[in-house]
């Protein structure tokens, strides 16, 4: 059984959805950005500021591989795990890359809460930051083979959009 794999921009909704989309389907759930404080012992905000992302994006691909070496989960991603094209290679061999998307404003009204996005943080206006971002990375979220916006569907809408996807 293939994984599900769930990509997209922070503040889509992959962690939320992807944990009642793994109960609703009876599937264990791994959150890569959860896996990599697992194996690191720091949070990933700590991981950028004290090792830089590079570092981070190491420990993204070792954690990667290993969820790819695995079979019948649902995955959430990192915003950024699929920027780097050998991780998408990784995810696609044994998984089903399935998107979660929305409007810029609406990311900005999620995510400007919470301070534990480092590529978020830095200085300059956020909802400029946000739409750059979203245009620069716009092609790499296209590897999905079916996205579904959680800015017009709700979380459990998402779900069965994508149960009904994969039937
Ligand atoms: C990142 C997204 C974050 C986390 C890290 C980098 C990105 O995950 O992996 O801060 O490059 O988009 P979420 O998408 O779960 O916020």
């Amino acid at each position: 059984m293939k994984n599900i794999v769930l990509i997209g921009f922070m503040g889509t909704g992959k962690s939320a959805v992807g944990r009642r989309l793994a109960a609703r389907l009876g599937r264990q759930f791994v959150d890569t950005d959860e896996e990599i404080e697992r194996v690191t012992g720091r949070t990933v905000a700590q991981l950028f500021a004290r090792e830089g992302e590079v570092r981070f994006r190491s420990e993204e691909a070792l954690v990667v591989k290993k969820v790819a070496a695995r079979a019948g989960l649902v995955v959430a991603t990192g915003g950024g795990a699929v920027l780097t094209p050998a991780n998408v290679e990784t995810l696609k061999q044994n998984g089903i890359l399935i998107g979660l998307t929305t409007d810029p404003e609406i990311i900005f009204h999620r995510v400007r809460r919470k301070k534990d996005r480092p590529l978020l943080n830095g200085a300059g206006d956020l909802q400029t930051r946000i739409k750059e971002m979203l245009a620069a990375r716009a092609d790499a979220y296209g590897v999905a083979e079916f996205t579904v916006d959680t800015g017009r569907h709700g979380q459990e809408e998402t779900v069965e959009l994508i149960v009904k996807y994969l039937q």
